[in-house]
């Protein structure tokens, strides 16, 4: 980490304890994919904190870093976080965490394919976090707009993928996405070179619900 980001993170702290474990379990589980990170995670909650988010949809938990992010920004905000994961073993673990941080109340958790499960949820949503398989970010795009409210945030994570180097079957459809979001009149984009990237787009007003 640049001494530019070690110091914003000297400020920065995790909402739930629980949360404070979970690094090392994401160096340990097998196959564990990265997690969004302490910025990402702390901008969310504060953009959260300011809508204010009650209706919540987030796309690929892993092990439940994100989860527990969007979860304890709900519990605050009164309200409710969606998240999707396709993992079994993911799933499971993500279940546990979200157990041990006291968060079962306000996160309903999904077991399956976001990108058929957003079909059975009419919405609309404050805001969507997409940090699932990167070829669905483009494809469920249309879902997602349809799904925000006006002035609702769609939040990509990732953005960043090309530039870092990441290999081209995860770097391209990102790419893509990001190429969709800045054309679409319907939304207002732009990326914060925080974690890998967050691309953050916002339904403008008059463009339904
Ligand atoms: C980068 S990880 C998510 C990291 C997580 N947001 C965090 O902060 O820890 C991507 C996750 O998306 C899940 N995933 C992939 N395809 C999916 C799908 N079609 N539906 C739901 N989850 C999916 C993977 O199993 C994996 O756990």
């Amino acid at each position: 980490m640049n001494k530019i980001h070690a110091y914003i993170e000297s400020f920065l702290r995790f909402p739930n304890p629980a949360l404070a474990d979970m690094d090392a379990q994401y160096r340990t589980v097998e196959r564990a994919q990265p997690e969004i990170g302490l910025q990402v995670g702390c901008f969310l909650s504060l953009l959260m904190e300011a809508l204010p988010a009650r209706h919540v949809l987030e796309f690929g938990a892993c092990l439940g870093y994100s989860t527990l992010f969007l979860g304890e920004a709900v519990r605050r905000s009164g309200g409710r976080l969606t998240s999707i994961e396709s993992d079994d073993e993911f799933f499971r673990i993500t279940r546990e965490n979200v157990a041990r941080a006291g968060l079962e109340d306000f996160v309903n958790l999904v077991h399956g394919d976001a990108s058929l499960i957003i079909e059975e949820l009419p919405g609309p949503f404050d805001l969507i976090l997409q940090d699932s398989a990167k070829p669905l970010y483009a494809r469920m795009l249309e879902p997602c707009i349809a799904r925000l409210r006006p002035r609702g945030i769609l939040a990509a994570d990732d953005a960043l993928f090309r530039p870092m180097g990441i290999r081209k079957e995860m770097a391209d459809p990102v790419h893509e996405y990001l190429e969709r979001v800045f054309a679409d009149p319907r939304l207002t984009t732009t990326i914060l070179p925080i974690g890998d990237g967050l691309a953050i787009s916002v339904k403008r007003e008059g463009t339904g619900e």
